[in-house]
């Protein structure tokens, strides 16, 4: 609907919204970060708005959304929006936010999210993404947090066992062909400490009405599960641009597949976007 307005209104007043929008976003992470830490500490800057190139193959439900994502207020109201969610939602599900904790971001493309995380005093942060165009941009973009490209299938050799506090996976096991997702669940497991956070997004009701047609969605009711990859034109423009999957999945059907790994704190439903997944690696004792 917003961006409907964006796209139709003069651009002074698109310009005015979108400000808007950009001061109270960051103000949410602030009051995010100031709740996570019991203390107000100051946002990093978030460092440059990345290529059209980049965006156009990360986030795009279709062609037509490359102009407004790319705006600079656009790009970052909606980073501080989702690193704000990610760390009220972790903190809900009873992580506790320590100096030098450490926080893993998987398919970070752009690194959007993670590099607001800057903010966490002393923390490490690590992030990955099977993209080597985009992670060589992050390097050039974002000090302050390691980089790596991983395979299409695990391990993340990078990371210790036990050695996260917080995962972090947006719009990636959205992504993730259904054959190695049980792999990816698995890995996620391992790196995450007892007590640690899965933060992670599925595809909700919203994206099967939009995306698919009355087969697809028959299919997916019969067996819990359905992929369109990147030659099928129902597929989003990102993945038909790089040839990726987009995958859905039923609430029985992830309940089961990501229960197998983790304890499942908090199943948001979301009208207007993906589901959020939030879990928990069961402490030990
Ligand atoms: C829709 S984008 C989301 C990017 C980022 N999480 C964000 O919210 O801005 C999905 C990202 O996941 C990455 N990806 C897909 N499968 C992956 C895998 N098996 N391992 C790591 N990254 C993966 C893609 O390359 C892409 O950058």
């Amino acid at each position: 609907m917003v961006a409907i307005a964006l796209m139709v209104l003069p651009p002074r007043f698109v310009a005015a919204i979108t400000a808007i929008r950009l001061h109270q976003s960051r103000r949410d992470l602030k009051e995010a970060l100031r709740e996570a830490l019991g203390r107000d500490v100051a946002l990093v800057e978030p460092g440059p708005v990345p290529p059209p190139e980049l965006i156009a193959a990360t986030s795009l439900m279709s062609k037509s959304d490359l102009q407004l994502k790319s705006q600079k207020h656009v790009y970052l109201a909606h980073s501080y929006r989702s690193a704000a969610w990610i760390l009220n939602m972790a903190r809900a599900a009873g992580l506790t936010f320590r100096e030098g904790m450490s926080i893993f971001e998987l398919g970070c493309g752009e690194g959007r999210l993670i590099s607001h995380l800057r903010a966490l005093p002393r923390a490490r942060l690590v992030a990955s993404d099977v993209r080597a165009d985009t992670i060589k941009w992050c390097r050039n973009s974002l000090p302050g947090i390691e980089f790596h490209v991983n395979e299409l299938e695990p391990p993340v050799a990078f990371l210790e066992s036990n050695s996260v506090d917080l995962a972090i996976a947006q719009s990636v096991f959205t992504h993730i062909p259904l054959a190695w997702q049980r792999a990816w669940l698995e890995e996620t497991a391992r790196v995450i400490r007892p007590g640690g956070i899965f933060w992670c997004t599925i595809i909700g009701q919203h994206h099967i009405d939009v995306m698919l047609d009355k087969d697809a969605r028959q299919i997916l009711e019969e067996t819990g599960e359905f992929e369109l990859d990147g030659k099928d034109p129902r597929s989003s423009y990102s993945t038909q641009l790089i040839g990726s999957w987009d995958v859905f999945q039923t609430e029985p059907v992830v309940r089961r597949e990501f229960g197998r790994y983790f304890e499942i704190a908090n199943y948001q439903k979301n009208p207007a976007g993906p589901d959020v997944l939030v879990m928990r690696v069961p402490p030990l004792g």
